[in-house]
């Protein structure tokens, strides 16, 4: 199995926790974008009714429209009954990095609100502690973005402006703010650093997803694997 295959197949287990008239939090991402498309051929065919989804970007809001999803926002429903969305890292303990799609604040305030948040990854995103391999993307207010890149020293982090691919200016989220990334040497306590991150003036939210996660599938060769 490639990584699209384990990409696909955890998007399909992630299907079998979807039920008639159920709110689904709908993540950004590549592998997300699987179960998006997968849920609104089951809705499409009549195989699941009066399932509407909270789009965490203007990204899967698109995606879910044009496959057929009934899509309602965030403060248009009572609650949420079940949110799925990828990741960037995976710990042992099931904490997470997100935000490589610079949507990671409508993503932690919906996956918070969820009764079950489900996270879909690929083997490649396991780590041994948070921070080997990815930075942690933090959204801050345009203006603040030098000054916060200097208070992230104090965490003895390394911190870079996103560039949009082109080079041609920052990566803007559909917030209109910046996205730093901040390069830790090692995150020993992620809840921790996700609070702290929080408490500087500036900082949006951060993509430390610490104790947020109740079931992540994994995409593996031999097939797929559940941490819970
Ligand atoms: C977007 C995210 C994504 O869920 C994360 O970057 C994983 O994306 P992909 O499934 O494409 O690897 O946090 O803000």
């Amino acid at each position: 199995m490639n990584v699209e295959e384990m990409k696909k197949a955890v998007a399909k287990e992630a299907l079998k926790f979807i039920e008639d008239e159920m709110v689904v939090g709908l993540g950004t991402g590549s592998t997300t974008a699987y179960f998006i498309k997968y849920l609104g051929k089951l809705i499409m065919e009549g195989e699941l009714e009066d399932v509407y989804g909270v789009p965490t970007s203007h990204q899967a809001r698109l995606l879910a429209l044009e496959v057929g999803i009934p899509v309602v926002s965030l403060d248009e429903v009572d609650a949420i009954d079940i949110a799925v969305d990828g990741a960037d890292e995976v710990d042992p303990h099931m904490n997470l990095i997100k935000g490589r799609g610079a949507a990671l604040t409508m993503e932690k305030i919906i996956e918070y609100r969820a009764g079950m948040f489900i996270v879909l990854v690929d083997e490649s995103k396991l780590v041994e502690y948070l921070g080997q391999k990815m930075p942690v993307p933090i959204e801050v207010i345009p203006a603040a973005w030098r000054a916060i890149a200097e208070e992230l020293e104090v965490f003895n982090a390394t911190a870079e402006l996103r560039m949009a691919v082109k080079k041609d200016g920052p990566v803007v989220t559909d917030n209109g703010n910046f996205i730093l990334d901040a390069k830790f040497a090692r995150i020993e306590d992620p809840l921790d650093l996700e609070i702290e991150l929080n408490t500087i003036p500036g900082v949006v939210e951060n993509g430390i997803f610490a104790d947020i996660a109740d079931i992540i599938l994994v995409g593996t060769p031999e097939g797929v694997k559940r941490m819970e």
